[in-house]
């Protein structure tokens, strides 16, 4: 059945600009498979002459906006968001590698991935490309719990075969003999995908990285994903690794892991024959502002990035990262994107931010004009948004004079609260 909303209306366009009705109407129905999608959308106007009679809800005051897309986020480091640590090395030894061997229990899989769940769309996030740990339980338990709540959501077994701790370190030919079951009894389930996810190229052997390179050739709808030129010491183990490469990122080239749907957190330390080959492999980057600052690793040039037409998206990074809210993550990249913008002084545009975290980060990810917008055609996963949920969102909410102000306030002063319901597209 035919459903319309009622409220003010963001979308984007094929360009990635904003598309604002200030008393909108998004009309939702099935497709031929029950799969909830968006039929139309525009000023209520004129979406209402083509839709009369339409079962309509009425939301004045809010507004209607596209579920965030999380780029890269690792739902077991829920627990151990805000560890402190000197650097990403020490971080990952003394916090995360610990925290990630719980997950040989699939007991508690379960309960940290329905925590995970529950944060993300309370955050107002409904799809993320997300890292699990080296157990296959972990990944069990994930994709249970978002078919369950018939999310569009993507994960994968973390490769990990050499300087890894027992508890998370994986067989080289048994991790490779296990993705490619993960991938057979999950990828394109419902609307769940995998990704094929080796840590990063300091803990995957050689044979790891091929065997990696192999399913990604093998299955090429599949998703990669991984970390990249993060941390300078990161950068420099890396390099020692992989001697014969040019650079840390042509290490995951040399082994074909670079192509649409991979996705790559950080790319802080690349030159611009990086970021070239990155727009020719269309290979994305995953930026995750809140977790460079907090680990102290340094700074995405969003810049050299649009220069070169790397492609790329915001994302967590919980739990290096600090929020789950996009709107934290927002609010970091403005911040990082004043580093190298001291000719004009300008930062990135609010409306710039809120599309590198939806229909932006969708498009990387290879899922334009599937989820992150509220174009005809898409999912229709999106957020109620009430911008006076809170006494100065509503005082300085109201004072903005266009929409750039408006995204702005809502980015800088919003979080949780700002999102007053997720809608999942639900099927059948
Ligand atoms: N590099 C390798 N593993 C990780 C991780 O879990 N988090 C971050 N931020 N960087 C990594
Ligand atoms: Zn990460």
């Amino acid at each position: 059945m035919k459903k319309a909303y009622r409220a003010s209306l963001l979308r984007f366009d094929a360009a990635g600009l904003p598309v604002f009705d200030e008393d909108g109407l998004l009309v939702v129905a099935p497709d031929s498979t029950g799969r909830q999608r968006v039929l139309d959308a525009g000023s209520h106007a004129d979406v209402s002459q083509r839709h009369a009679g339409a079962h309509t809800t009425h939301l004045p005051g809010r507004i209607l906006a596209p579920g965030f897309v999380d780029m890269h986020v690792h739902y077991p480091q829920t627990d151990i968001i805000g560890a402190p640590a000197a650097g990403l090395l020490p971080w990952l030894e003394n916090y995360t590698f610990p925290a990630e061997s719980r997950f040989a229990d699939p007991a508690h899989s379960r309960v940290v991935a329905d925590v995970f769940f529950d944060e993300l769309l309370r955050n107002g996030v409904t799809t993320s490309l997300t890292f699990a740990t080296s157990h296959v339980a972990s990944v069990d338990a994930f994709f249970e719990s978002a078919q369950r709540r018939q999310l569009r959501m993507i994960t994968g077994k973390v490769l990990q075969d050499r300087n890894s701790p027992d508890g998370v370190r994986d067989d080289t030919e048994q991790s490779l003999v296990d993705t490619e079951a993960l991938i057979r009894k999950w990828h394109n389930v419902d609307r769940l995908g995998y990704a094929i996810t080796p840590r990063f190229a300091p803990t995957s052997t050689d044979a790891q990285m091929r065997g990696a390179g192999e399913l990604a050739a093998k299955y090429g709808d599949t998703w990669i994903q991984s970390h990249v030129a993060e941390n300078r010491d990161e950068v420099k183990w890396a390099r020692e690794l992989y001697p014969k490469s040019r650079s840390y990122l042509d290490v995951y080239a040399d082994f074909g892991l670079l192509r649409e749907r991979a996705v790559y957190a950080h790319c802080i330390y690349l030159d611009d024959t990086d970021r070239a080959l990155m727009h020719e492999t269309r290979t994305a980057a995953a930026v995750s502002p809140t977790s460079n600052l907090f680990l102290g690793s340094g700074f995405f040039d969003f810049g050299a990035a649009d220069r070169l037409e790397q492609p790329y998206g915001l994302a967590s990074d919980v739990g290096g990262g600090t929020s789950f809210s996009p709107f934290h993550t927002m609010l970091a990249a403005y911040y990082v994107g004043r580093e190298g913008q001291t000719k004009t002084g300008l930062s990135i545009a609010p409306s710039r931010l809120w599309w590198h975290h939806t229909g932006g980060a969708a498009r990387s990810l290879g899922l334009d004009g599937v989820v992150g917008n509220l174009q005809p055609g898409c999912e229709a996963d999106f957020l109620v948004l009430n911008p006076s949920a809170t006494p100065l969102l509503a005082r300085k909410t109201s004072l903005a004079n266009n929409l750039e102000e408006l995204l702005f306030a809502m980015i800088v002063l919003g979080d949780d609260r700002l999102v007053e319901r997720t809608v999942i597209s639900q099927a059948g």
